[in-house]
């Protein structure tokens, strides 16, 4: 596995490999790599991808007060979990590499990052779309790998690529869980014995939103409620918010449908977790979880 620090590494290596007729697949992170990269990664190579992962702790999309200095960094585990998944190349440039200058030109999303995490990070997707506008000219990817766990981003990134006109094909990869229904997450990795508890309560909470649906409920201020009742029982929890929205406008639903989208953030100690579910198709950690008794068992 090649590791590229430089942008002109980087380019020589996908012309080498398009070269020899690879396509280019692109899993961009910020490193603390997890089985939810992994299963990018997968994704990527299940397209016949030469596969480039990037592990880059982007400081323009971390607020004044967050958790850019302390953000979880292995930089050789990293490696090693990417090299045996298959990963053909690192790149992991420096801050010189990526940002030399204070940026004068960003990309700056207009109001389909004024809701959800975007009410609550001011300048996070303006941080997060300049880097990913970034990676993808300095990658010039043929497909992009983004987890459905960071549903905004996702929508941002989809709309970005479409109004930019940047030909690549973005897919959205199911969110991974560990066996109690916990969303993968680097920033898991804050959590203590007793708030890794309760940060359960976050994917019980969208199992009862599933649950109620499946029943017949489409009021979404009700279904609401129900995740907001198991938020509240769990100690710790401190809600940021729950909202029901349609998967791509982001317009929050009054009556939810199929292909609404239930997201939940929450602050659990100094952790900021984030989930979400489809709530006619939730993906398969969270339908183990609606299963009765499965959640009793553990
Ligand atoms: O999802 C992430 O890890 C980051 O937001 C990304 C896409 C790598 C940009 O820094």
């Amino acid at each position: 596995m090649l590791i590229a620090r430089t942008i002109a590494e980087l380019r020589a290596a996908v012309r080498e490999a398009r070269a020899r007729g690879r396509p280019i697949g692109f899993v961009p992170t910020m490193g603390a790599l997890h089985e939810g990269h992994l299963s990018l990664v997968d994704r990527a190579r299940e397209r016949g991808a030469w596969v480039v992962l990037s592990i880059y702790v982007n400081p323009l999309q971390f607020g004044p007060a967050e958790d850019f200095q302390r953000y979880p960094r292995d930089f050789e585990g990293d490696c090693r979990l990417a090299e045996g998944r298959g990963v053909e190349c690192v790149f992991a440039p420096s801050d010189a590499e990526m940002v030399p200058l204070p940026p004068a030109v960003t990309v700056v999303p207009r109001a389909l990052a004024d809701c959800l995490c975007g009410r609550h990070r001011p300048g996070h997707f303006e941080g997060v779309l300049t880097v990913v506008a970034k990676l993808f000219h300095i990658v010039e990817p043929d497909i992009a790998v983004f987890g459905q766990k960071d549903f905004h981003q996702s929508v941002l990134v989809r709309r970005m690529v479409r109004d930019l006109n940047f030909p690549i094909e973005i897919d959205v990869a199911p969110i991974l869980r560990d066996s109690d229904g916990l969303a993968r997450s680097s920033r898991n990795r804050y959590l203590g014995p007793d708030d890794r508890r309760a940060a359960r309560s976050l994917s019980r909470a969208l199992a009862a939103v599933v649950l109620a649906f499946r029943g017949g409920e489409r009021r979404a201020e009700r279904l609401r409620a129900e995740a907001q009742r198991v938020l509240a029982s769990a100690v710790g929890v401190r809600t940021e918010y729950v909202e029901i929205v349609h998967p791509e406008t982001l317009e929050a639903a009054e009556r939810a449908a199929p292909e609404d989208v239930c997201a939940i953030a929450a602050h659990l100690g100094s952790a900021r977790l984030i989930d979400n579910v489809i709530l006619g198709a939730p993906d398969a950690g969270l339908v183990r979880l609606l299963v009765p008794g499965a959640e009793a068992a553990r």
